[in-house]
This record gives structure tokens, sequence and C-alpha cells, in this order.
């Protein structure tokens, strides 16, 4: 990559004229409306205390005066800020109302490739807002249901609870003051070091001790990237179905998602290259080994061509494997991390879901400009991830226990997808057997809405996830469900399944 290009795509503080003049969609006083907007509800600029005059906000955002002096009278017009004494503009006390009414200023400007832009409409459709986003999936996993298959967790009495008291006195023995010490930001030393020099062994990535920082659980590194690198108006592309809390945090930033599909057999290349050529999006949030909630694993080759075309477009992959190690059978391809030789993949390791999620410790691996951002973020979020946990987590990772353990879950876990797998064999609906992971990914038939069949199934105890927390936008949204295999035991996935056929087919 070239040297403007990496450091522009690393920096912090980029020049905001770059994202605010290059888009299209919006008109540059709207998105200045945008941004106040933002800062207004993350309360950044709380209610009754003075805005940022008209001449500093033009300064900071890089536009011309005028077009902060329109973005104010738009919002005065919106009764979302007020100018008191002539002394300048004050955001109002309450005003639910921003983004949402901001959101019909979006456009679907790229369906005609096969991408596609979230609209107002989508947020707008009640069927799409009611299981939307994060609120959505918690809505649904929090249903406290007999069968559960909305929840994409291991079953605990498939964790390796026992050693965990062991393991505990032997991290006080050798650390007695470990529960009097904070870590440092970036993470324990000693783990740090020894999840690079695994990841050097295992991945063949060539990672220093300096390139990885500790943080709790995937989902907050995805908001710390998203912290460090999304400024209001940016674009953020991502594959279509997504996990959505990822879609919500950018979005929350003030991201604009464009979403493109991932298949059995990958992206279309194609699609993607003409996304970052034209809509320059800032990021690519991807989950290309057995995806949630499909299940799908992108290709080698295609692998191969993404640092590529990232390094070439100044865009950042953003590769998220929380469920790397759950394969039945031949092992995933290499992590795309592996193939980045220009800095152009940040690297997401969670070892959450099938090791210890109550311990909650993931692992980012990156170069080290990044790394200088992410640092900066994580200390005004929790100044560091909880020393204790992650000095008992780095027991268990370097004894052969965790290894040992990885190969028996995958194997338990197998036979839960193949046991519920065999419960849908004569249901018509339709799938592609993932080759890992924890969830299946069925298409329904179309006279059967998925909405109307989780209302139906969780008065008879039985919880899963509709398709549009994932997909909000697209048809897969309105014709699949996601059932997650990992988190019942067999008897319940045999028993849960007949019941759920047997709505189905009185519907
Ligand atoms: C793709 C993906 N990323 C991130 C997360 C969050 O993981 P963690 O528990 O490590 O925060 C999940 C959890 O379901 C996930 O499926």
């Amino acid at each position: 990559m070239g040297k403007n290009n990496s450091e522009l795509l690393f920096s912090t503080e980029r020049v905001s004229t770059e994202h605010v003049s290059t888009d299209q969609s919006l008109k540059l006083y709207e998105q200045v409306i945008h941004y106040v907007i933002v800062r207004i509800d993350r309360g950044d600029w709380p209610a009754d205390v003075k805005l940022p005059s008209v001449r500093s906000l033009a300064q900071e955002l890089g536009v011309h005066r005028l077009t902060v002096f329109r973005a104010y009278q738009e919002l005065k017009q919106q009764g979302r800020i007020y100018v008191k004494d002539k002394s300048g503009y004050y955001a109002h006390a309450s005003h639910a109302t921003g983004l949402k009414k901001f959101a019909a200023y979006s456009e679907c400007s790229s369906i005609q490739r096969g991408l596609y832009s979230e609209s107002a409409h989508a947020a707008d459709d009640p069927s799409v807002s009611a299981w939307r986003g994060m609120d959505g999936l918690t809505r649904v996993q929090s249903v406290n249901a007999d069968f559960q298959f909305s929840k994409a967790l291991i079953d605990p009495s498939l964790l390796p609870n026992r050693y965990w008291g062991e393991l505990m006195v032997q991290v006080f023995e050798k650390h007695p003051k470990v529960a009097a010490t904070y870590s440092s930001v970036q993470g324990d030393a000693e783990l740090r070091a020894a999840m690079a020099q695994h990841f050097s062994a295992d991945k063949h990535f060539a990672l220093s001790t300096d390139e990885v920082l500790i943080t709790s659980g995937a989902q907050q590194a995805i908001d710390l990237i998203s912290r460090s690198l999304i400024r209001t108006g940016d674009r953020v592309l991502i594959e279509r179905p997504a996990y959505g809390p990822a879609m919500e945090i950018f979005r929350r930033q003030g991201a604009r998602l464009t979403m493109t599909d991932i298949r059995p057999e990958g992206y279309d290349m194609d699609q993607i290259e003409w996304c970052m050529k034209t809509e320059k999006p800032r990021l690519f949030y991807m989950n290309p080994t057995f995806h949630n909630p499909t299940g799908f694993t992108v290709p080698d080759e295609q692998r191969k061509q993404l640092p590529e075309l990232a390094e070439r477009y100044g865009c950042l992959i953003v590769e998220d494997d929380s469920t790397y190690d759950i394969s039945f059978g031949q092992k995933p391809p290499s992590p795309i991390f592996a193939y980045d030789i220009s800095g152009s993949v940040v690297y997401i390791r969670s070892y959450s879901k099938y090791v210890a999620p109550g311990l909650r410790i993931a692992a980012v691996a990156c170069r080290r400009q990044l790394m200088h951002s992410l640092l900066s973020v994580k200390a005004l979020v929790d100044n560091g991830s909880p020393l204790l946990n992650q000095k008992l987590f780095l027991q268990y990772f370097q004894s052969p226990r965790m290894q040992q353990h990885i190969k028996k879950l995958c194997i338990a876990l197998q036979i839960r997808k193949e046991t519920m797998e065999d419960c849908l064999r004569d249901s018509g609906w339709t799938w592609t057997s993932p080759s890992g992971g924890l969830s299946l990914w069925l298409q329904l038939p179309s006279e059967l809405k998925p909405n109307e069949l989780l209302a139906k199934s969780i008065q008879e105890s039985i919880s899963f996830v509709p398709g549009n927390v994932f997909d909000p936008v697209g048809a897969e949204g309105k014709t699949h469900i996601r059932l997650s295999y990992s988190y019942a035991n067999e008897l319940q996935i045999q028993e849960g399944i007949s019941r759920l056929l047997r709505i189905s087919q009185s519907m």
C-alpha cells in the first residue's frame, strides 16, 4: 500500500472533507445534519449546552460556513436545536426522533449492482424493526424457552467447567496480587506473547506481542474498531446476512451500511471491487469462516484476493473469526489475515463462545498503526480487560487441555448438527449443511412467515431467530430463520424440532 493511503486508512484524525465531499447519496448539509444528530444522540453534545459555533464546526468538518448554517437552520426547524439570546445554538432536551427522521435521507444507491444500502423504508417496516439489530436478538434470546434454538452459544455442560477452580488456585499461587492489580491497556503481556506465538506457529502469521490486543470479547473488539475508524457518514461494507449486533455497532457510530451477499461459494468479488472503488467504504466487516448465521466459509482463493483489493482501494478488512476452531472434518482455510502483507486486515479471534464465555477473552491482531488507535479507545472504554480473567485464561490456553477440549467439543457439536438435520430431512425446508459453526440457516417455504412461526413457537416454548435480525433489508430476512444446534442437547433437538414442524404444518 502506498504510504499516503495507509496513513489515511489508519489515522484517527482523518481529513474530514474527504468523507464529507465525496459522498453522492447525501447532500453536504445533510451529512452535517446527520453528524450533529449523532453527536447529540450519543451524548457528546448534551441538551442545553452550547453547540460548536458555525465557524468552528465548519472548520472541524472542512466544509463552508454556509453549509453548517443551513444544517443548523434545518435542525432548528425540526425542533432538534434552538437559538438562545443570539449567543449560539443549543440542543433541545428531549428529542428521540433525530436519527430516525434523518434515515429518510438514505438512498439505495447500489441496488442495481446487487449491493444493498439500508433505506429508511426498511427501518419503518414493522416486520423489520420488530426484531432488528441488537435489540431484536437480545429480545428473542431472552425468551425463556424449553427448546432453545435462538442462542448461538454452547451448551454450558459441554464447556470445561471442572478445571477453573484448580486453575484459579494456581493463578493466585503464581500471582498473589493479581486481583489487586490493573492489566495494562493492551492486555497481559504473558497472554499476548502466548497468543502471538500460537498464531505464528499454527496459522503462519508473523505476529509480535505488540501486535496483539486483548479485549473483553469479540463484541468489544468490533466496537473499538468502529469507534477508532468510523466517522459519521462513512460507508461500511458488510455481508448480507450479517451478525446483527455488528450492524448495530456501526450504525450507532453513524456509518451507512452497504451489504454484499455471502453465498456457499463465498463472495461476488466483482461486486466487492466495484463497491470498494465507487463507494469507498472505510472498512469491510466480515465473518468468513463458519459465518454467523449462514455457516458458509469463504474459499481460499478469495481469501488471497481480498487483502490485495483492500490495499488497492484503502479499505480495511475486519476479519471476525469467532468460531474458527469449531470445524467438522477438514480444517477451514487459513484466515485472510495470514495473506495480508500491507496491514490492510485486522483479525478478531474470540475464545468466548467455545472455551469460557464468562471470562470474555478475545484477541485482536493488527499492525502497529492501527493498534495505536485501538489502544487510545480501549483506554477510554475500560482501561484494559480484567487481569484475573486473562491470567486464568492463560493457564488454560497454555495447557494441552484446551486443544483436547476443542477436539471433543467439535465432535459433540457435529452430532447435534446431524441430529437437527435428520429431524428436518422431510420438512421441505432447505439449507446448506455447514462444515463448522453453531447454526443452520434455513429457507422456509414461501407461505410460512418467520415472524408468524416464531410467535406461535414461543407459545410452545420454542425459540429461534428470524432472518430479518441478520438481513434487515433483503429477501432472505423474510424467508429464512436461524436454528442453533449448539445450546440444546440431542433429546431437546429431537423433541423441539418435531414440535416446531408440527406448528409449521398447522399454519
Ligand atoms: C460473528 C460474531 N462476532 C462476534 C460475536 C461476539 O462474541 P463475543 O462473545 O466474543 O463478544 C459473536 C457472538 O455471537 C458472533 O457470532
